[in-house]
């Protein structure tokens, strides 16, 4: 009797996105977010971008929240967007970012994508939790001192975007997000589609990260 071997969601999720995990982690503009040499300005381009992208997936993910694929995965505290603006509006001095930092073709294209699938295909909405959410609760953790720092913020100032509540809060989400993902029913082709939506999220991050680079950072040589 053949025997057919199925992998779950959350481990065809990464292990199908890992190279390009590793290569965004990589790339110029975050490797100089983490070495802690990024100036004010950088970093609220990224934030400005950022804001964009959620602004647009979570009224998405509200307005499908009883979607099964959905349903699973949003949980309460997740939410970044007014987070986000706390910290552009610490960081940049007053809300005048919304019209002075640009937003960055990626991003652009990254808000259409989700306006596109929330019409058409809402189950593919979980990609883009699964790509932000989680890494936001995981490698995003290590970057709120970091980004402290380096931009010398005043403690509790600008950086509520990493905030989860404390670290054992923020495990349990983390475990709760995986154990949603877990719970979702899908045939193989419906998880290949969402496996594909996250490597197609991953790539317009690095795009969104080069074009950062291109427009902020000094190239050097
Ligand atoms: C700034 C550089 C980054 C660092 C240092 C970093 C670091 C990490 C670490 C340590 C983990 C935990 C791995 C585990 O729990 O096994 C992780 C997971 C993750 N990161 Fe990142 N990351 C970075 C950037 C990103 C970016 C830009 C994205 C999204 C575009 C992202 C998305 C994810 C996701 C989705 C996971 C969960 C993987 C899984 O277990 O399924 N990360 N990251």
């Amino acid at each position: 009797m053949e025997r057919r071997v199925t992998t779950s969601l959350a481990e065809r999720l990464k292990t199908e996105t890992r190279t390009l995990h590793t290569e965004a982690e990589r790339s110029p503009f975050m490797g100089e977010l983490l070495r802690g040499r990024m100036a004010r300005e950088p970093y609220v381009g990224l934030l400005r971008n950022l804001h964009a992208i959620y602004a647009a997936l979570e009224p998405a993910l509200a307005r499908h929240a009883d979607h099964p694929a959905i349903a699973a995965v949003l949980l309460p505290g997740l939410a970044r967007t007014a987070l986000l603006q706390a910290d552009l509006d610490a960081i940049h001095g007053d809300g005048s970012w919304r019209d002075v930092v640009d937003l960055q073709p990626a991003a652009q294209a990254y808000v259409a994508r989700l306006e596109d699938i929330a019409e058409s295909d809402p189950a593919l909405l979980l990609a883009h939790a699964y790509v932000r959410y989680l890494g936001d609760l995981s490698g995003g953790q290590l970057l709120e001192r970091i980004v402290a720092n380096s931009m010398q913020l005043p403690p509790g100032e600008g950086t509520a975007f990493y905030g989860f509540g404390d670290a054992a809060h923020t495990a349990a989400l983390k475990l709760a997000f995986r154990a949603g993902l877990g719970q979702i029913v899908m045939d193989e082709a419906r998880k290949a589609a969402v496996v594909a939506e996250a490597v197609r999220a991953f790539r317009l991050h690095r795009q969104l990260f080069d074009e950062l680079a291109a427009a902020y950072l000094v190239v050097q040589g």
